[in-house]
């Protein structure tokens, strides 16, 4: 595994954007709606850095399965339960690599008429994108390397690590072959 950020170095980062949203968003009480399960440590971050009064929904996609690709295809496992309606909705994503959930997602929430519609993303893979998305809020911008940690898994491990490292492919292979 190879270290790619810091503990330091996503808090730093975390404040910045964190900074950054405050600043959009003076006197309006967004809706930020998490995508679970990757985005709930940078979320959990995200909010306590923003330190201002909004809302926190969650909602579970997948697309990739037990794998390192994208199937393309997105299924909802659990859907958002607040009205969106006239709403500052903010998506909060851990990474967006093909860009398949963001867009699914994205394009489902417009339907429901928010007053704004925004995104924020701690990594972005852009040499991966198959869909185009349009990004608000860029923590890192990551090269083609599978990442782990901070929220982050590689067939459900590694969410717990504090940092985000990379994943050799090596690695991924042995854990692919093991139980
Ligand atoms: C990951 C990640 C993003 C999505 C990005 O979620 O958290 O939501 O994939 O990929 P895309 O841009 O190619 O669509 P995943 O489906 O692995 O579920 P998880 O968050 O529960 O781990």
């Amino acid at each position: 595994m190879r270290l790619l950020f810091s503990t330091e170095e996503i808090k730093e980062k975390v404040d910045d954007l964190a900074s950054q949203i405050r600043g959009d968003y003076q006197g309006k009480k967004p809706l930020l709606v998490g995508l679970l399960k990757g985005s709930f440590v940078f979320l959990a971050d995200l909010v306590r850095a923003l330190d201002q009064p909004l809302e926190v929904d969650f909602v579970r996609l997948s697309s990739y399965g037990h794998g390192t690709e994208s199937s393309g295809r997105v299924r909802v496992l659990h859907g958002l339960k607040t009205p969106v309606r006239g709403r500052d909705v903010l998506v909060v994503e851990d990474i967006v690599d093909t860009g398949h959930t963001l867009s699914y997602f994205l394009e489902s929430l417009a339907r429901r008429r928010p007053a704004s519609l925004r995104v924020c993303t701690l990594l972005d893979k852009p040499c991966r994108r198959c869909v185009p998305v349009t990004i608000h809020y860029r923590g890192f911008t990551v090269e083609d390397v599978f990442v782990v940690g901070y929220g982050i898994d590689w067939a459900e491990e590694f969410r717990y690590l504090p940092a985000i490292y990379a994943l050799e492919k090596a690695e991924c292979a042995s854990k692919t072959s093991s139980p």
